[in-house]
């Protein structure tokens, strides 16, 4: 069922909202500020070794939240500018930038509220990491990425994968919680937000309409985050379901060009 613009101006305000709110506590929690202030990446190593060669690259961060990973790009010689619709998260990353010194562009907007005065001028377009769930209309969204790239421009995204979204919230048990195959409705069950699930196929599907080929979809069976009380973590950063290979993150790469040449920030 196709919802209308009001529904999502009302839904992505309500979502803005709630990460202006939780802008700082996310900076505390989420990220290794020490590490980064320290000149470390905030960028895992999967993901470096995936995008290696950023150097001299237009790389626009979509749903950048405090800017952490968008400033490790930038230190690694990305040209970076990186957007987010949490006014909060914005002014934070704009503050790092200019306390560590390292050039970046922030803006404030909604992704799909994008300019297009932006159309065509990335060589790379990179979002990671519980971005997904936000976004009402994954179509539009590869529209989107297309659109952004340069004619041979690469997309990358590691995220959650969308089965672990299906595990239930208190204990294992292969009696999934939620949907995995999108439904329209959102989920507003914390009477705040509205999230959405979508499927792999969804993801992959959206690129590939909006004219992206893939170059790869690896799947991982560890994550970026605690989702589930029972899954366990060795090293504070990588979490798992003990005793079970089960997908729960899956990273993607993908390029406009349909020639079949891979571009330079490929593995
Ligand atoms: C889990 S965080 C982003 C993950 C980021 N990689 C990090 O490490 O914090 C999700 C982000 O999506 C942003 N967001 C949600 N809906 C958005 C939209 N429609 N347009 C732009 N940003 C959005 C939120 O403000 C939030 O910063």
């Amino acid at each position: 069922m196709a919802q209308d613009a009001t529904d999502w101006e009302h839904q992505s305000a309500a979502n803005r909202d709630r990460w202006d709110r939780y802008a700082q506590e996310h900076l505390r929690s989420w990220y290794r500020l020490g590490d980064f202030r320290n000149g470390q990446p905030t960028v895992d190593d999967i993901q470096l070794a995936d995008l290696h060669d950023v150097g001299g690259k237009a790389l626009l961060h979509l749903q950048c939240n405090a800017g952490l990973d968008t400033l490790s790009w930038a230190r690694r010689g990305a040209t970076v500018t990186g957007v987010d619709i949490s006014s909060k998260a914005v002014e934070i990353a704009q503050r790092l930038a200019h306390e560590t010194a390292i050039p970046a562009r922030f803006l404030c907007s909604d992704i799909f509220d994008l300019p297009a005065t932006l159309n065509g001028a990335f060589d790379i377009v990179y979002t990671s990491q519980g971005v997904l769930c936000w976004l009402n209309d994954l179509r539009r969204w590869g529209r989107l990425i297309a659109r952004l790239l340069k004619p041979t421009g690469v997309f990358y995204i590691m995220e959650e994968h969308p089965f672990a979204a299906t595990l239930d919230e208190t204990e294992f048990k292969l009696r999934p919680d939620c949907p995995y195959l999108h439904i329209a409705a959102p989920d507003h069950e914390d009477g705040a937000t509205y999230q959405w699930f979508w499927s792999l196929g969804d993801i992959v599907n959206s690129l590939i309409e909006a004219g992206l080929t893939i170059r790869f979809l690896r799947e991982y069976d560890f994550t970026f985050y605690q989702r589930v009380p029972y899954m366990a973590s060795d090293d504070g950063r990588w979490w798992r379901l003990p005793g079970y290979r089960l997908p729960l993150m899956f990273t993607l790469l993908a390029q406009m060009s349909p020639d079949g040449q891979g571009g330079d920030a490929v593995r």
